[in-house]
């Protein structure tokens, strides 16, 4: 089977004195979605942006941006970014009281909703709220750092995420999308698709790329990417 393939560049790994000058040399060089990395210094052990960068940014771009939560507690912090232009909100369960009602809180404030999944946390998160969700983010590092290593187990747990999504499609008729952050690269990009991804966040590998160019450019990783995807049926 054959899927549109999605690349979602992280900001985390952007220069971040020229962010909105990044997010629109990164889409015109062919990304699809901008990843926005939002952690809190207690979720996870790093602190970085907020709905205000949120806001600085979107004008900048009318490509999705896709906001990806390693913050705890969630729900206060939702409408805050639906305001600020996101178009995509994922949150860890682990990270939230009411996963049902977070669910339902990032969806009528207009966004689309994904539940993100560590290393270790079990898929059965996923059993009761299907319906709810547009979305499923696989961790293929532990969250909260750009540059690590692609975790090898994390390509078993995406089949078996892939196998539930059509499974679900077959009966509800409505298409989830799997998308995979960290570690991904031009060298491993085409397994993790075989996999069952067709969303790849892909921080260090295009920033720090097209950052050896002058002026940045990062069309040329994005097309390798592109075409390692295009060789997968
Ligand atoms: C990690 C973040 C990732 C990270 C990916 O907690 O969620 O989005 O920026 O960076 P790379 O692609 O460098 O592994
Ligand atoms: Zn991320």
């Amino acid at each position: 089977m054959s899927r549109p393939f999605r690349i979602a560049p992280s900001l985390l790994s952007a220069d971040f004195a020229r962010l909105g000058e990044e997010v629109s040399n990164v889409i015109a060089a062919g990304a699809d979605w901008i990843h926005f990395d939002v952690m809190d210094n207690h979720y996870v052990p790093n602190l970085t942006i907020g709905p205000l960068v949120c806001q600085a940014i979107r004008p900048h771009t009318t490509a999705p941006i896709d906001v990806h939560l390693m913050v705890k507690p969630v729900d206060r912090i939702v409408p805050d970014f639906a305001r600020a232009g996101a178009d995509i909100i994922t949150f860890h369960p682990e990270a939230s009281e009411h996963i049902d009602r977070t669910l339902s809180l990032i969806r009528e404030s207009g966004c689309q909703a994904g539940l993100v999944f560590n290393p270790a946390t079990p898929l059965d998160y996923l059993d009761h709220v299907m319906d709810k969700l547009d979305i499923v983010l696989l961790m293929s590092v532990n969250p909260g750092f750009g540059g690590q290593q692609f975790i090898p187990s994390t390509l078993d747990k995406l089949r078996q995420v892939r196998s539930r999504i059509e499974r679900y499609r077959e009966t509800s008729g409505r298409e989830i999308l799997l998308e995979v952050d960290g570690g991904v690269k031009t060298d491993n990009i085409a397994e993790i698709a075989r996999a069952g991804a067709d969303t790849f966040v892909a921080g260090s590998a295009v920033f720090g790329a097209g950052r050896d160019a002058d002026p940045h450019r990062y069309d040329t990783v994005i097309a390798t990417l592109r075409n390692q995807l295009s060789q997968v049926a």
